[in-house]
C-alpha cells in the first residue's frame, strides 16, 4: 500500500463479488473510502431501480460525496437468440446498460456539483468487440457501455475523466469455473497468454485509471484480456 487514493471517496457497484470486490479491496488498500452498491450487500441497492439509485446517492452526498465511480454490477444471460424473450432483454439491459446510465448520471451530477473533479470507470467486456454466440444481449449491453463511456468522456471533460475496462474471461462466480466443462475452459483460455485472468488483474487496471497515473486518459478502453483482442 502506498496511499495513492488517500482522501478519495469511491463507489463500486457490484462490489460484493468477483471483479467489483477485488476493485473495492484494491482501492481501500490504497487509502480510499469505499462504498459498495450491490443488491447482495448488507444495504442492498438495485442499480436498475431509479429510486434506489437516487436514494443511495443522496446518502453518498451526505457522507462526503464521490470522487471515483466504478460501474461493475452486471449479469450474463446465455441463451440462443431464438429463445430470448423481451423479459430477458429488459432484465439484462436493465442491469448492464440502464444501471450504468442511472448510477453514472447520479454520480456525475454529484461530481459536477462538488467541483473537485472525478473519475468514472465502466466495466465493459471483450465480448463487446468479439461477439459471442448465445450471448447477443450481453455483447450489445457492453457495446453500449463503451459508447456511453466515450460520450461522457467528451461531455464531462476536462475535469472528470471517464474510461472503460474490457476484461477477457476472469475467474469469478459469473464465469463459474468449477461448473464449467474442460472444453469451455480450454476455449475461454484461447488467447496469447493461454489462461483465464484473475480479478486482481482487473483491479490493477482500475487502480491505474483511478489514480495519479491516469491523468491524461479519457474516453479510453483498457483491455486486460490476455491478448484476445488487439487494437
Ligand atoms: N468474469 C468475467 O469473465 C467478466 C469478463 C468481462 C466482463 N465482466 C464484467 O465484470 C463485471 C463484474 O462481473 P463478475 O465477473 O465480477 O461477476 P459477479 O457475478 O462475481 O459479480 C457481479 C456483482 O454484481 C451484482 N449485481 C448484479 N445485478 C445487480 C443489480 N441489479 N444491482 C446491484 N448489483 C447487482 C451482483 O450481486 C454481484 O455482486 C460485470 O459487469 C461483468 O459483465 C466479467
Amino acid at each position: 500500500m502506498t496511499g495513492t487514493l488517500e482522501g478519495k471517496r469511491a463507489v463500486v457497484t457490484g462490489g460484493a463479488s468477483g471483479i467489483g470486490l477485488a476493485i473495492a479491496q484494491a482501492f481501500a488498500a490504497e487509502g480510499a473510502h469505499v462504498t459498495i452498491a450491490d443488491r447482495a450487500a448488507a444495504m442492498p441497492v438495485d442499480v436498475a431501480n431509479e429510486a434506489e439509485v437516487r436514494n443511495f446517492f443522496a446518502d453518498v452526498a451526505q457522507q462526503g460525496g464521490v470522487d471515483i465511480l466504478v460501474n461493475c454490477a452486471g449479469i450474463l444471460i446465455e441463451k440462443p437468440l431464438l429463445e430470448t424473450s423481451v423479459d430477458d432483454f429488459d432484465r439484462l439491459m436493465g442491469v448492464n446498460l440502464k444501471g450504468v446510465f442511472l448510477v453514472g448520471r447520479e454520480a456525475l451530477r454529484l461530481m459536477v456539483a462538488q467541483k473537485r473533479g472525478g473519475r468514472v470507470i465502466n466495466i465493459a467486456s471483450e465480448l463487446a468487440y468479439l461477439g459471442r454466440e448465445n450471448c447477443s444481449l450481453y455483447c450489445a449491453s457492453k457495446g453500449g457501455v463503451l459508447s456511453l463511456t466515450r460520450a461522457w468522456a467528451r461531455e464531462f471533460a476536462p475535469h472528470i475523466l471517464v474510461n472503460s475496462i474490457a476484461p477477457g474471461p476472469i475467474d469469478t462466480p459469473m464465469l463459474g469455473i468449477e461448473m464449467t466443462s474442460p472444453e469451455t475452459l480450454a476455449k475461454e483460455s484461447q488467447n496469447p497468454l493461454g489462461r483465464i485472468g484473475r480479478p486482481e488483474e482487473i483491479a490493477a487496471a482500475a487502480l491505474f485509471l483511478a489514480g495519479p497515473g491516469g491523468t491524461f486518459m479519457t474516453g479510453q478502453c483498457v483491455s486486460p484480456n490476455g491478448g484476445a483482442v488487439m487494437f
